[in-house]
């Protein structure tokens, strides 16, 4: 069974926002939405995730879910501002905990932030069979990008978060706290052996070589023609090739806000004693 997906594009973070719903009932989830920041002014903005919200109440969808697919570290997520103004409960994967007591450490926040997943309304164990009103889902555990990234199998699709780009992209980078190439390897693995005709969905897509934006591709494609990790690359090779990648990416531009504002569910810190809220930059840690 297919669901039926909308997407909508950040160009500003490249980051695909998919609205999925099951055309019966209507009821709907939303995976990897965008809270806007300029980082040069540190304003934050809803526009990104009011365009969702106009589509979701002119297609009279009913949403259960506001899904992560993993503590993004280039764009900040709009989950509580959609939960507020469309209901659903928050969710992302149970190793979550893992990234917060990383980040806690790197942050230096308040002693109350608990690192046990809390601040999400749910946490998705591996295997973890859940429903988008008549559609079934379920949880594939893909970590090595983060130690929590979770792949969303609903129907015959799939939302994969950032372990697989478009073919002509590749695979997304390890060398964040907690990431691991090897992981990331056999996590790749369990998607590319889901059904050839598998729907992958993105979560990001830079548009290599001036071709336009797009987010959708399937297991057959990606088996064939992913740059990084086609049929025939071994674990050894892949590893070599995403280390040595790795060491010459520059950190993401949104990287330190969007760690410690996602690791809380999207929540913003907590005011100071002037009613402010701040963002950290810690200095000389990542
Ligand atoms: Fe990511």
């Amino acid at each position: 069974m297919q669901p039926n997906v909308k997407t909508f594009f950040d160009k500003e973070t490249f980051t695909a926002t998919h609205v999925v719903w099951d055309s019966e009932s209507k009821h709907a989830a939303i995976i990897d939405s965008v809270k806007d920041y300029d980082p040069k002014s540190g304003r934050t903005s809803t526009a990104s995730a009011d365009e969702v919200i106009d589509f979701v109440r002119s297609e009279g969808l009913a949403v259960e879910w506001i899904l992560e697919t993993h503590v993004h570290a280039d764009h900040l997520t709009a989950a509580p501002y959609l939960k507020e103004k469309l209901g659903g409960k928050t969710a992302i994967g149970d190793h979550v905990n893992v990234v917060q007591g990383v980040f806690k450490k790197v942050f230096n926040v308040e002693d109350e932030f608990a690192v046990d997943g809390r601040q999400f309304d749910h946490l998705f164990k591996d295997g973890e069979i859940f429903h988008i009103g008549g559609l079934e889902a379920k949880v594939i555990h893909t970590p090595g990008h983060t130690p929590a990234c979770i792949t969303y199998v609903v129907g015959s699709s799939a939302f994969v978060g950032d372990t697989l780009f478009m073919p002509d992209f590749g695979t997304a980078r390890c060398d964040f706290p907690g990431g691991d190439a090897r992981q990331l390897y056999k996590s790749i693995q369990k998607i590319l052996s889901l059904p050839p005709e598998t729907k992958l969905y993105m979560c990001h897509d830079y548009g290599p070589n001036g071709r336009d934006y797009s987010w959708v591709t399937t297991v057959a494609d990606e088996r064939a023609e992913n740059i990084h990790v086609h049929e025939g690359v071994s674990e050894d090779d892949f590893t070599k090739m995403r280390s040595d990648r790795d060491a010459q990416l520059d950190m993401p531009v949104l990287i330190l806000p969007s760690v410690q504002v996602n690791m809380r569910a999207g929540e913003l810190p907590p005011p100071e004693n002037n009613g402010g809220r701040y963002l950290k930059i810690p200095l000389d840690a990542l």
